[in-house]
């Protein structure tokens, strides 16, 4: 017997240690995908845009400094004197816009086709905290920069919090350390910022393993010609996951290098003054719809709770629409219902990016109120009404 006979393939080795490593690699070649369209590639986008933030998260971590003296001058160092250190940045802040757009897309397809629905509760919800997770981080991450825009910010959402009765205080300087944003509180928003990069990557591992024990909806179910036939995820989705990536990165790289003033604000290029309140505070876009909610209504503990109110809807949306049909297309109500969502959330991101006038008050509230309707009264209604339709066809055949 010649030597190299005795020894095992690599492979073979791997496996005698880790007995489920074939079946898993065999689950993912072979996972059946129903005839999904081009909306289903964003889920392998968002995966490696968050990818690409860890890292170079990780990354500029090394340079960073959360003293409160020091934070502003390290942000600096990172975009002018660290080598690629701008290009590092602006990855990573430009990075988390597009992330969240990708990721409001997700959740709408997931509204208008009813991925929400029995049997994909888990994944839907899995996919709930990742976006409240995604919308502290980015918070805690603004930050950090400790300019302006950064320290006013914070001051704004740790006043709504205070509005708490009772606790809002005592929790506050919890929080905090101290009693006012400072030198503890920029080294907390940190390391909150830093642990929730590997909390959320654990949480994206839960919710493809979700998904994976149900499987993808099927777009085509409540049309007049629906298509069963699945295909193997490799290749055929692998490779048309891959393209919609090379598309994703190219749009970053894109408006990184060509529209690089839409990353930045400009008065977070100034130092965090506490003595010198901004002319107007406005968030970032992703998180004005809940800053507009938060304006909108007079009492600050009312405005939290419709914010906190509006997205924990969605989190029981699944036992509110008990209807058998998924696929708004195909069901009237439901579809004039979410395309005024839409338009209600348009309005409120564009609100909350507004200086505060009546007009911009009145069209926060009225599209709040928009929000709750469609989830509260619509979708249930709707919902009600095609049970009905079907329960009324079973008995007729
Ligand atoms: C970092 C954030 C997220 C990542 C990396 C992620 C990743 C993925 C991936 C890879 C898929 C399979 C491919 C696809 O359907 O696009 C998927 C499906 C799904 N995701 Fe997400 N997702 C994220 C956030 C969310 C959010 C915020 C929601 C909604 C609340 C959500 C709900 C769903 C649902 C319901 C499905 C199943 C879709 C279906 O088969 O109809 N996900 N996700």
């Amino acid at each position: 017997m010649k030597p190299h006979d005795q020894l095992p393939s690599p492979h073979h080795w791997l496996d005698e240690r880790l007995p489920f490593l074939k079946p898993l690699c065999r689950h993912i070649v072979r996972f059946p995908v129903p005839p999904v369209n081009l909306l289903w590639t964003l889920g392998a986008c968002l995966i490696v845009g968050f990818a690409l933030m860890l890292t170079s998260g990780v990354f500029l971590s090394l340079h960073y400094d959360s003293h409160i003296e020091q934070a502003f001058a390290s942000i600096e160092a990172i975009d002018r004197r660290i080598p690629s250190g701008w290009l590092l940045r602006s990855f990573h802040t430009g990075g988390v816009s597009l992330l969240f757009a990708a990721l409001y897309i997700h959740l709408a397809r997931g509204l208008w086709y009813g991925s929400y629905k029995a049997p994909r509760e888990l994944v839907w919800l899995s996919g709930l905290t990742l976006m409240l997770l995604f919308m502290v981080t980015a918070f805690a991450g603004y930050v950090l920069p400790w300019g302006q825009m950064s320290y006013w910010g914070a001051t704004v959402i740790t006043h709504a919090i205070e509005a708490i009765p009772g606790i809002g205080r005592p929790l506050i300087t919890y929080l905090l350390g101290e009693n006012t944003l400072g030198a503890v509180a920029l080294h907390r928003f940190f390391i909150l910022h830093f642990a929730l990069g590997f909390i959320i990557a654990a949480i994206i591992g839960l919710h493809i393993l979700f998904l994976h024990g149900t499987g993808s909806s099927n777009p085509t179910l409540d049309s007049p010609h629906p298509v069963h036939k699945t295909r193997p995820f490799i290749p055929f989705y692998a490779f048309k996951d891959g393209l919609a990536v090379c598309g994703f990165l190219a749009l970053l790289t894109g408006v990184i290098f060509f529209f690089p003033a839409l990353l930045t604000k400009i008065s977070n290029t100034i130092p965090a003054d506490p003595l010198k309140t901004p002319a107007d505070i406005t968030p970032e876009w992703y998180l004005a719809p809940y800053f507009a909610i938060l304006r909108a209504i007079p009492s600050r503990l009312g405005g939290l709770i419709l914010a906190l109110g509006s997205v924990a809807i969605l989190f029981i949306l699944p036992w509110l629409d008990r209807s058998p049909r998924h696929n708004a297309t195909y069901r009237p109500f439901l579809r004039i219902g979410l395309v005024i969502f839409f338009a209600a959330f348009l309005t409120l991101t564009i609100a909350g990016l507004q200086r505060v006038t009546p007009l911009w008050l009145w069209l926060s509230r009225g599209s709040l109120a928009v929000w709750f309707f469609v989830f509260l009264v619509l979708i249930p209604l709707t919902a009600y009404q095609e049970r009905h339709i079907s329960s009324q066809k079973r008995e007729m055949s």
